[in-house]
């Protein structure tokens, strides 16, 4: 398969993250035959700085020609806390989620049985949680008509969505609901906004053509203690855009570590594939970044694509990688292993996974054997 794919790697562990990435897309590409090719844009800060626009008009027109975007991170300390900044980072993404038409954003979590510990919940509560979070991602209060009064004390942000809005995300996660375990929550708080009884509404309206679904409810503040308290309990959850940003940041501690969650943005026609993980620009340069997070959004890019064994092939490395414990400090504070380890690690895995014998006692990583 021929594929274009923009890489807009953005602003701190974005590039380190991203370069990952592409090491393991290429590496699929060599394995299964496949032509890659990868073209890079600026986004983000980096492209304020460069350009004064967070999505220069050259990115978008790459995103717009390309088969798919692999995405970085964006964000820059020098705007966090300057609310009245003109331009900042977030706009970029934003704009571009908007401009192609990314309504739904695919969110996994799962609890690794070797990562258990790592979590700062226990253990009987985590074990077994395997969730399938589809947020909206074009609509709700991140999009609606924003006002600020003239002396700057008051502000609104308006929350609306529209039928097709709602089916559209609903249609996708029945659907995935209907490959996993059957079940759908949705999330919302219909016991006070009138956009939520809408999706309520909608989407009991659909339940009928996914017979073999069994659809549920919890009020937004209920799911947020539930996910902690029984993740386990969750299959597939669908949400609108900001309760789906929170519920999902919330989701990621499950796993231990940040570093290891990715996502999939997909509309009808385009299709964006991040970590959900933010720029960390502590970490910037230092070798200290998990790039999982990013190589799991680039396995998903390969199943958006029907190359399913090629993602399954990227899945089990990283699994394997995770098992032997050859994980950044943020997993394993001790073993010394770099981003660059890592995606070795990964990278060789795969290019030699029919040969290999792992032995974990005798692991060089980074020295083309791993035998
Ligand atoms: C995310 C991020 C973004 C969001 C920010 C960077 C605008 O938090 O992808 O979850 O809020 O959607
Ligand atoms: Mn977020």
């Amino acid at each position: 398969m021929n594929l274009h794919i923009a890489v807009l790697s953005g602003d701190g562990i974005g590039p380190e993250v991203t370069h990952q990435s592409i090491k393991i897309l290429t590496a699929i590409a060599e394995k299964y035959q496949h032509n890659f090719t990868f073209e890079e844009a600026l986004v983000g800060a980096i492209a304020i700085d460069k350009t004064g626009a967070p999505l220069p008009e050259q990115t978008l027109n790459l995103c717009l020609d390309a088969d798919a975007i692999l995405f970085g991170a964006i964000g820059d300390p020098k705007y966090d806390n300057n609310p009245s900044a003109k331009v900042r980072p977030e706009q970029g993404l934003l704009a571009l989620r908007k401009s192609l038409g990314l309504y739904a954003n695919i969110r996994p979590v799962k609890a690794y049985d070797s990562l258990l510990s790592k979590s700062p919940l226990k253990e009987e509560i985590i074990k077994n949680t395997d969730v399938m979070i589809y947020r909206e991602l074009t609509g709700g209060i991140y999009f609606g008509k924003k006002t600020l009064s003239e002396d700057g004390n008051e502000a609104s942000d308006l929350c609306s969505y529209s039928k097709e809005e709602i089916e559209r995300v609903a249609h996708l996660a029945f659907k995935s609901a209907q490959s996993r375990r059957k079940k759908l929550t949705l999330i919302d708080k219909a016991n006070v906004l009138e956009t939520s009884r809408l999706w309520r509404r909608i989407v009991t309206e659909m339940a009928p053509q996914y017979p073999d679904v069994v659809l549920d409810f919890l009020f937004v503040d209920n799911a947020a203690m539930q996910m902690v308290l029984n993740p386990s309990q969750f299959d597939v959850v669908l949400t609108e855009n900001m309760f789906g940003d929170i519920i999902s940041d919330e989701a990621s501690v499950i796993g231990g570590s940040i570093g290891l969650l990715a996502s999939a943005s997909i509309g009808n026609k385009y299709a964006l594939f991040e970590p959900i993980h933010g720029s960390y620009p502590q970490a910037t340069g230092k070798g200290i970044a998990n790039p999982i997070a990013s190589i799991l959004s680039a396995a998903m890019l390969l199943d958006h694509f029907g190359l399913v064994e090629e993602a399954e092939t990227v899945r089990d490395a990283v699994e394997r990688a995770i098992d032997l414990e050859i994980c950044t400090p943020d997993l394993n504070a001790r073993g010394g292993y770099s981003t660059e380890n890592v995606g070795t690690f990964i990278e060789e895995f795969i290019e030699n996974v029919d040969t290999l014998h792992i032995n974990s006692g005798n692991i060089s990583v980074g020295q083309s054997t791993i035998i």
